[in-house]
């Protein structure tokens, strides 16, 4: 059976943890071919699970980290990183309550033919909603494996038909102190910014995501839009999106800006650069004991190293 029938097969029915973690053959191979299973449902080019399996004891044997699970749900929505609701690790999930998600807004702007404030179902509108699972990896040294649900930011981006001075894309948090307790204190200088450049934006495996683990997302997960690029460190990943912007120069980005020795714009996930505090050549996978080598790109370096040809990568963190 092939994945993209295998997948077919189990989607109606993907809607609770357990549900979830029954699909461990699924998680199993996700660990090392996640882009071939992840992007099986829109890519025609799928591997058998036989042969799968092979590549999977192959990379084994070459001293690779052992098989992706996924994080238990539990872990996901309780370990989370949200200053807006406090820089407590389990603030957001204690917090995060009193976001108010509907209706939501997004406001489209800069260097685009169709510029607009829509709601949220008219920003999603005719998208596929597609179902993902990534690692996450934090600059911090953790990391999770989250399926995610979304759609693909590149095509939601094509609709306003960015102009050729659109180089980059900014993103914005929501600012409301009433609702966001966090923003009543200078954790960080609010709202929280993000950027990617055009080409990384519009990278298929770059997802707007809604959900997770078969639900609407939860609040401390950055309801109900957040950004996901598996291939760089979590911040990156901006939550509770009001506002993208098509500019023309790299955007402001929170922690690329607040502390500059520290975090960088492009932020791509490599062993091979340290973070002043914290080395990056290994994580902790949350819910494992032993930690596992990082690997470069986040495991994703195949489908995206060329974006970063001719870059120094130890100089753009
Ligand atoms: N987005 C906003 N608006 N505020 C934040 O504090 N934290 C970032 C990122 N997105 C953050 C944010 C960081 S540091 C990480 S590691 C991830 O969200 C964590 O995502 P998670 O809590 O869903 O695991």
């Amino acid at each position: 059976m092939s994945l993209i029938d295998w997948n077919r097969q189990c989607e109606p029915e993907l809607t609770s943890e357990s549900d979830w973690m029954n699909r461990r053959s699924f998680i199993r191979c996700a660990g090392l071919f996640g882009t071939a299973i992840l992007l099986g449902g829109c890519f025609p080019e799928v591997k058998e699970l036989e042969e799968i399996d092979f590549d999977l004891e192959r990379a084994q044997s070459a001293g690779l980290p052992g098989p992706d699970q996924l994080t238990p749900l539990r872990k996901v929505t309780a370990y989370n990183n949200f200053y807006e609701f406090g820089t407590g690790k389990e603030d957001p999930a204690s917090f995060a309550h009193s976001l108010v998600t509907e209706p939501w807004t997004v406001s489209v702007e800069g260097h685009c033919e169709n510029p607009g404030v829509l709601d949220l179902d008219q920003l999603l509108e005719a998208q596929t909603v597609e179902e993902r699972i990534y690692r996450m990896r934090c600059v911090e040294g953790w990391s999770m494996v989250i399926p995610w649900q979304g759609v693909s930011l590149g095509k939601v981006l094509e609709r306003f038909k960015p102009l050729p001075q659109a180089a980059f894309v900014a993103f914005e948090t929501l600012f409301d102190p009433e609702m966001m307790v966090g923003q009543r204190y200078p954790h960080l200088p609010w709202p929280y910014l993000e950027g990617l450049r055009m080409d990384e934006a519009m990278h298929p495996l770059t997802l707007l995501a809604t959900g997770l683990y078969g639900k609407d997302l939860p609040n401390q997960n950055g309801a109900p839009l957040r950004l996901v690029v598996p291939w760089k460190y979590g911040f990156k990943g901006i939550k509770s999106i009001v506002a993208i912007r098509f500019v023309e120069k790299m955007p402001p980005a929170t922690w690329a800006n607040y502390v500059p020795s520290e975090y960088g714009f492009f932020a791509n996930v490599n062993p091979e650069v340290s973070h002043p505090r914290w080395s990056q050549r290994m994580e902790r996978r949350l819910g494992e004991i032993k930690r596992r080598r990082t690997l470069p790109f986040n495991g994703y370096g195949e489908e995206v190293s060329s974006l970063y040809t001719g870059m120094d990568l130890k100089k753009w963190f």
